[in-house]
């Protein structure tokens, strides 16, 4: 039986803005996602039961439905039946090492991944755009995870413009492995209180897309200007995630204070990252902070900006 070991890297918002609300009850975004070299790897292969059994490192971790890279197998399975029929059911393994429940898209990249790998070990032939439309109906950051790079997004977050790959960045990420952030408690309490200032018809909505299109975030980008990408950064979920966690709060100062290019709290957070020009700089701010705050439960990472979605490691 095939085997494919497959790495699926982690996402940063470098920009995150909320419109409006949409019927679907999701909101209208305009975002700049990112993805970093801090990646899981997958190990997907034919079993020749009808079983999709998933495996993961992470005590955390659930291995059932609720688990997106499980739901990517069945919905591949409900999608490709005759494929399934030749093939029978896979065995994922995950090995994690992107922090759960982080803002940094760990499940919806082992999602992408699980797409991906079946492409690969069913022989489909389904390109890029086809496996992204897939990873739509499992999570708004899926078809980003799939190609990877340096994207604008919009609608829910699954309308991807890629634009010029910044991958000459280093970044510490700092997280309480305490503390977790509901995505979903993040986007109500936003609408709470700021829904009146949503933008709702079409024409608004596509002119902040053509602003941040043509705006300075997106030049600095593809000039490669760290220290004007490091002003710009830009995160509205800050505004009620900041004050309800005042630990993250104080982490985001703490790290500002401690220097770098710029400091912002990732998605729905709990995360939070300073961009740096080397990885020299990024280790000395994690340093001073790791100083600073004296607890155990905040972990760090120094990792690297990357061009790269789902790519393959090793085929057998
Ligand atoms: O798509 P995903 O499952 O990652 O979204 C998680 C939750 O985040 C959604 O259930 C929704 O509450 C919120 N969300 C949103 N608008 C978006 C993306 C996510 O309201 N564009």
């Amino acid at each position: 039986m095939r085997t494919y070991q497959l790495i699926a890297p982690a996402k940063i918002n470098l920009y995150l803005e909320i419109i409006g609300d949409r019927l679907d009850g999701y909101h209208e975004l305009v975002m700049i996602l990112q993805s970093i070299e801090l990646s899981d790897r997958l190990e997907i292969r034919s079993n020749g039961t009808q079983d999709i059994n998933l495996h993961c490192n992470h005590p955390l971790v659930p291995v059932d439905q609720t688990n997106i890279a499980y739901r990517a197998a069945q919905l591949m399975l409900e999608q490709f039946p005759q494929a399934f029929a030749n093939y029978g059911g896979v065995d994922i393994t995950i090995n994690k090492q992107i922090p759960v429940a982080a803002g940094l898209a760990g499940g919806s990249t082992d999602g992408a991944a699980v797409l991906v790998g079946l492409n690969l070990l069913w022989e489909l032939g389904l390109t890029i755009p086809q496996l992204q439309r897939l990873g739509e109906k499992l999570g708004s950051d899926v078809p980003f995870c799939v190609s990877g790079g340096t994207a604008i997004a919009t609608g829910r977050g699954e309308k991807l413009d890629p634009i010029q790959d910044l991958d000459n960045l280093w970044l510490v990420l700092a997280k309480y492995n305490n503390l977790s952030v509901s995505t979903p408690w993040a986007y109500k309490t936003y609408k709470q209180q700021f829904g009146e200032s949503y933008i709702n018809d079409t024409t608004g909505i596509q002119s902040r897309t053509s602003q941040l299109h043509s705006g300075p975030f997106v030049q600095a980008i593809s000039h490669k200007e760290g220290q004007k990408i490091g002003n710009l950064l830009h995160n509205d979920l800050e505004k009620v995630v900041l004050p309800e966690y005042p630990q993250v709060a104080q982490l985001k100062e703490i790290l500002q204070q401690a220097g770098g290019l710029g400091t912002m709290m990732s998605g729905s957070g709990p995360t939070v990252f300073t961009l740096c020009q080397s990885q020299t700089e990024a280790e000395t701010i994690k340093k001073i902070a790791r100083k600073k705050i004296e607890d155990p439960n905040l972990e760090f990472w120094v990792t690297k900006l990357s061009s790269n979605g789902i790519s393959i490691m090793d085929e057998q």
